[in-house]
């Protein structure tokens, strides 16, 4: 059996990040990955991170406010408030960590426009900013002495007296199935996006971390809030960062028109990702789309912007569609591409299971709403994986091991029936009537 102060489950942004200030704050912590961490789902995350920096002439109300409005204002405001007001601390943290962002002419931190913004507030690193970040945030976690069980796969979580008490574990490689007790689990498994297809998410994005949370009681929010990003390759749906957008590039139909003119005049080809395919699919619907797609064209950025910060999706064209860049446009249309909602937490990633917390795209702490806006995520994995850790390894300070093991299923069920207890205005249970009509 194996016992640590807090269990990570994911070694994601969110996760790896939690993992570093949980160590920072004297916790023993381990982190469970199903994958070796730099092959985790942040890792294609391409445009990059949002913070307004004060010395740009940006302020973190200005951000908010534009996440408010992107989310349809179905964002947690207060939540959204916390996110944008660490932005800027917590990406000043990963370039002093090493992370080397793109630079503007003057030698700064240069950044990129992005959909929904009247600013251009996304600092990027090419176009693989989350390969980036999770590299560093890795080699940080290794040299703070983090456990990582590589390759282990979460099969339940263990519940005992009420409390998150750890996870029941198989090692992937032997089927060996092991216990891993501690005193708090954050839950860092990322998104569920292989539930649709097309995708842009890897084929390990599968839910299960979401879904052991729910068996022991913890609540899913927000799950039919789900994104389709406008520009997923024809066929295979990689996604083709909106980076490109942010750099200049145009979205054209059959007849060669910039078609965001007819439906967001102003904003045109960064207008909020929710407005953007709603407008492709509308073209495409319309006959005005070719063999299902509309086009992504970026030549006229020239060679040396497009080699210096968009030579991913320079390569994922060639290798993927046959498609030059340089050469010609390249055939897109909206593909699922991220869930809005997950477990339901509060600002420190605490859920309703006590011990058991939850952060990045597992998590629903609702600064998203309806809509998120592009480069809001890698940031939503940072500041709230930051402070799950944190406050995770106070929680595990105050605790000591007890009692025996519970079977999650039995406490599953015991929730279940509670749930509908709960749900049940009748007095009689199972959807009976007063008079006992069923
Ligand atoms: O298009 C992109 O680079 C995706 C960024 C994001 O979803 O935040």
């Amino acid at each position: 059996m194996f016992d640590h102060d807090v269990l990570i489950i994911g070694a994601g942004l969110a996760g790896m990040r939690a993992a570093l200030s949980a160590v920072e704050a004297g916790a023993d912590v381990a982190v469970v990955s199903k994958v070796h961490p730099v092959r985790s789902h942040s890792n294609a995350a391409q445009g990059g991170i949002n913070a307004a920096l004060t010395d740009r002439g940006d302020d973190w109300r200005e951000h908010a406010y534009d996440t408010i409005k992107g989310s349809d204002y179905l964002g947690d405001q207060d939540a959204i408030s916390i996110m944008c007001q660490e932005a800027g601390s917590e990406v000043i943290s990963m370039e002093h960590m090493g992370v080397i962002f793109n630079r503007d002419e003057e030698g700064r931190l240069g950044t990129r426009a992005f959909g929904g913004q009247r600013q251009a507030r996304t600092f990027f690193v090419s176009d693989f900013t989350g390969q980036a970040l999770l590299h560093v945030l890795y080699e940080q976690v290794m040299k703070a002495g983090v456990r990582i069980y590589e390759e282990w796969f979460l099969l339940s979580l263990i519940v005992e007296d009420g409390e998150c008490a750890g996870a029941v574990i198989m090692e992937i490689r032997s089927g060996e199935i092991h216990v891993v007790r501690s005193k708090t689990v954050i839950m860092a498994s990322g998104g569920l996006g292989r539930v649709f297809e097309p995708s842009t998410n890897a084929l390990i994005c599968t839910g299960d971390g979401m879904s052991a949370a729910y068996q022991v009681g913890a609540s899913l929010m927000d799950m039919e809030m789900v994104q389709y990003h406008p520009t997923t390759l024809k066929g295979s749906g990689v996604l083709i960062t909106e980076g490109a957008r942010g750099e200049g590039a145009y979205l054209l139909n059959s007849e060669g028109e910039r078609f965001m003119e007819r439906y967001a005049p102003n904003m045109m080809e960064l207008a909020s990702r929710d407005v953007v395919s709603r407008a492709e699919q509308t073209e495409i619907n319309a006959g005005r789309g070719i063999d299902g797609c509309v086009l992504l064209d970026v030549r006229h950025l020239g060679e040396a912007v497009i080699n210096e910060r968009l030579s991913q999706i320079r390569e994922i064209g060639r290798d993927f569609a046959n498609v030059d860049l340089l050469q010609e446009p390249i055939p897109i249309r909206p593909g699922m591409h991220y869930q809005m909602g997950g477990i339901k937490t509060d600002v420190d990633g605490q859920t309703e299971v006590p011990g058991l917390y939850a952060a990045g795209e597992a998590a629903c702490v609702s600064v998203h709403g309806g809509n998120r806006l592009g480069a809001n995520s890698l940031l939503d994995t940072l500041v709230f994986g930051r402070r799950s850790g944190e406050h995770a390894a106070q929680v595990s300070k105050s605790k000591s091991h007890s009692g025996t093991v519970t079977d999650a299923s039995a406490e599953s069920d015991r929730i279940n029936i509670q749930r509908l207890l709960d749900n049940d205005n009748s007095g009689e249970m199972f959807g009976k009537d007063s008079a006992g009509n069923g």
